[in-house]
Order: structure tokens, then C-alpha cells, then sequence
């Protein structure tokens, strides 16, 4: 959270206490946020310790460095929220669950109207989209608007997107906006509107994508038919191209290859893929996590966590979502409320009341499907206000 999401909160009487340093590389100094009302601590276990609420950004599953040591300060009652990699590595959720705490897992917050301002994934995605074109642009040998100079016209960059969810949309809107010729693919039909929206140009290919969507709004996973015809056809489509962005992702599955070696080999020397799937394993399959690969003349990178590279704006969409969480979910009494008929709780909270709660977590983990409301006991309602944290009602949020 930036100050300035602290602030709105001290106001209505919820303390905080930030971990120094947590804004340090986005430009939030400690002083900020002890001017917005928050205390500083350099414990983070006295961080544990005396919250009910604990906000991060990467927690235990999704955080390599301290996720272990945090996973043993969880206390029962208390409520985690952040990235935890939930469909990655299923078993966070029942980790933490035994500690008797609640989490609720950012990735996973449901694609409707009014979960919008908490989707941490559709701000990272915007960020990621943004920077991915930056950094093609950066390493290619050409520039990306057309130059007519008393040297001769220099063409324009040809950027192609393969696919064209949050990131690869944003993507499209940055290289139009550089000047660049922009061409994009998805799988979805429902794309190709939003592409021309942007000022690109939709790349139609003759395959059967009827039913690519799955009622989230998410690309289901194709089949290996469908994905080598896709290969065959977008062949002649990348051979034309300076600058490929893939951003293609299925959620808990490994990214579909949409660009083979085979493929890499048939483009124009100078061009550069950035594979914004890399982090899922990536959509080209030269591409190598956090590195730079140059094959056939074409340099491929797939960066990991692009979104962090841009901390100051990151943090500021990042806290947002966490500010309009506590909103969803902190009552006018600073009641911590957890309704397990709300879709945003029930598609959020992996872990609660000791057991994980989640229908997909509970069918990763096989565990048998149970009746939310009349199986979680949603205990006493933690009351923010309280000086001392002993006072908080065992059994977690109702
Ligand atoms: P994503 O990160 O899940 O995937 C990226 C894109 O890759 C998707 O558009 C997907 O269709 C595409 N893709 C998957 N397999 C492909 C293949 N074989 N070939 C080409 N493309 C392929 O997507 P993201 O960014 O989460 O967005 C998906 C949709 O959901 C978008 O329409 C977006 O606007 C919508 N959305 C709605 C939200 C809301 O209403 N709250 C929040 C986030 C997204």
C-alpha cells in the first residue's frame, strides 16, 4: 500500500504498521508513511505479531526469499492477502490453512464489474504490457515510427501481439502510440473488437475458435491439433514482423508454444520476441525465464516480473487494489466480514477456519467438495479497533 492508501484507512481508525523500507525502491519513504499515520517496524515477526490484516505484495507460495518464515508467524484469525501462485503450487493454501489463518489469494479475484478495482493481475498485466513494448523497442536495430528526413524515409517498426488480454492490449495501445504498424491475434473472437479499438489491426487466422473462452473471460487451454495448425499459419505472419510480443497465458497451465524454434528461424534477422508468458514456462520455445537468447539472428527475452520494474506506478495501481479490498471487506465498525455467498470471498479465500474453502484449490489438493456455508465456521468477527491484538476472537473473520 502507498501512503496514501494508508492515509484514507488511519482516517476511519485502522491502524498500520509497514515493514522499513517497503516503499523505499517505489519512491515511498518511510517518512511518507509515518506522515500518512502509519507506524514503522524493522521486525517484520512484531509485523506478524500485531496484525489482523497482513498486506504483501508476494506471500508465502509466491514469495521465494521470506514465504517460509512467514508462513511460521501466521496465527489463527489473522488474515494474509497478496500474490500467493495458488493454481502453481496448490499446496500453499493448505499450509496455510493448518496455521488456522485466512488467506486470500490476489491471483485469484473473479473477472467481474465491480472486482475491477482489485484485479492486481489486470494492473500488473497493464504495466507488463506497457514495458514489454519499451523494452522490444530498446533492442531492436530499427526505430518505431516512420521518419520522412532529408535522409531518406525510414520505415516504420511492424509489431505483432499474440494475444491480446490485459498486457497484450496495452501493448498494442504503447506501440501505436510510438508509431509503430501494429498487427494482434488471439484466440478469442471477442478480441478482434477490442485490437481496433486501440488503432491495431486484427490478424484473422482459419481455425475454429468458437469455443476459446470459457465463462471467466479466460482462454481455455486447445488442443495440440489446434495449436500446430495456429503454428503452420502464423508462420508467414511472424516472418514480417521486427518486434513479437506473447503475452498468451492460461491460468494453472503451462503457456501454450505458440512460436517454435522452426519459426524463430523463418523471421528477418534483427527481430526480437519479448515473451511475456515466460514466467508460465513461455508461448516461444526458445525462450529461457530472466534471460536473453539471440537465435538465427532473433533476440528473445523473457523477463520476470516486469510489472516490478516499474515500482513507483506498480505500487500505486498495486495498493489501490488492496485499499478497495479492505473496503469489500472491512465493515463501517472496521469489522473484518467474510461472506462466503459473495463471489469475490468465495473465489478468493484459499484458506479459512483451518480447511481451504476454495472449490478449485479443494480439487487441485483432492480433497472432496463440501457446502461453503453450512461446512466453514465463520467464527467471531475480528474487531480492528482493539488496542490489544490478544482480544482478537478466536475462529477468524465472520
Ligand atoms: P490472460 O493473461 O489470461 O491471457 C492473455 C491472452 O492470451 C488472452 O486474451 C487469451 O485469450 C490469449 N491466448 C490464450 N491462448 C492463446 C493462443 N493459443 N493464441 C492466441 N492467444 C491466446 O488474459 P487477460 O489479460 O487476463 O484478459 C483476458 C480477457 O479478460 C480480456 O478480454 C480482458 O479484458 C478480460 N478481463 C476482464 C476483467 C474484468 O472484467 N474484471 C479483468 C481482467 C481481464
Amino acid at each position: 500500500m502507498t501512503p496514501a492508501n494508508i492515509q484514507v484507512w488511519s482516517k476511519k481508525g485502522v491502524e498500520f504498521i509497514v515493514e522499513s523500507n517497503a516503499g523505499e525502491a517505489a519512491g515511498f519513504s518511510d517518512e511518507l508513511y509515518k506522515d500518512a499515520g502509519a507506524a514503522i517496524s524493522t521486525d517484520r515477526s512484531e509485523i506478524f505479531a500485531k496484525a489482523n490484516i497482513v498486506a504483501q505484495v508476494q506471500s508465502f507460495g509466491a514469495n521465494e526469499i521470506n514465504g517460509d518464515d512467514d508462513l511460521a508467524h501466521l496465527k489463527p484469525g489473522q488474515l494474509i492477502a497478496g500474490m500467493m501462485d495458488p493454481l502453481g503450487s496448490p499446496a500453499t493454501a493448505e499450509k496455510i490453512a493448518k496455521t488456522g489463518a485466512t488467506a486470500i489469494a490476489m491471483e485469484l479475484v473473479p473477472r467481474i464489474s465491480r472486482a475491477q478495482s482489485m484485479d492486481v493481475l489486470s494492473s500488473m498485466a497493464t504495466l507488463a504490457g506497457y514495458k514489454a513494448v519499451l523494452l522490444g523497442a530498446g533492442l531492436s536495430p530499427r526505430i518505431m515510427p516512420m521518419l520522412m528526413t532529408a535522409a531518406g524515409t525510414l520505415q516504420p517498426m511492424r509489431t505483432f501481439i499474440m494475444g491480446v488480454g490485459v498486457a497484450g492490449l496495452q501493448a498494442c495501445a504503447t506501440a501505436k502510440r510510438l508509431g509503430g504498424v501494429v498487427e494482434a491475434y488471439d484466440v478469442r473472437p471477442a478480441a478482434r473488437d477490442q485490437i481496433i479499438s486501440v488503432g491495431a489491426k486484427p490478424i484473422e487466422l482459419d481455425l475454429e475458435t468458437d469455443s476459446s473462452e470459457d465463462k471467466g473471460g479466460y482462454a481455455k487451454e486447445q488442443g495440440e491439433d489446434f495449436i500446430r495448425r495456429q503454428q503452420e499459419l502464423m508462420t508467414a505472419v511472424l516472418a514480417e514482423q521486427d518486434l513479437v510480443i506473447t503475452t498468451a497465458a492460461i491460468p494453472g497451465a503451462k503457456s501454450p508454444i505458440l512460436v517454435t524454434a522452426d519459426m524463430v528461424k523463418a523471421m528477418k534477422p534483427g527481430a526480437v520476441i519479448v515473451d511475456l508468458a515466460a514466467e508460465r514456462g513461455g508461448n516461444c520455445e526458445l525462450t529461457k525465464l530472466g534471460e536473453t537468447v539471440v537465435a538465427h539472428g532473433v533476440t528473445i527475452i523473457g523477463p520476470d516480473n516486469l510489472a516490478a520494474t516499474i515500482p513507483h506506478h506498480g505500487s500505486q495501481m498495486f495498493g489501490k487494489n488492496i485499499e478497495t479490498l479492505l473496503e469489500h471487506l472491512l465493515d463501517e465498525e472496521n469489522n473484518l466480514t467474510l461472506d462466503f455467498e459473495d463471489e469475490i470471498v468465495f473465489e478468493t479465500v484459499v484458506a479459512h477456519g483451518g480447511d481451504v474453502p476454495h472449490k478449485r484449490m479443494r480439487e487441485l489438493l483432492g480433497y472432496p467438495a463440501i457446502d461453503l456455508n453450512n461446512s466453514i465456521d465463520l467464527g467471531e468477527s475480528v474487531d480492528l479497533d482493539a488496542d490489544d491484538d490478544t482480544e482478537q476472537k478466536e475462529g477468524g473473520a465472520s
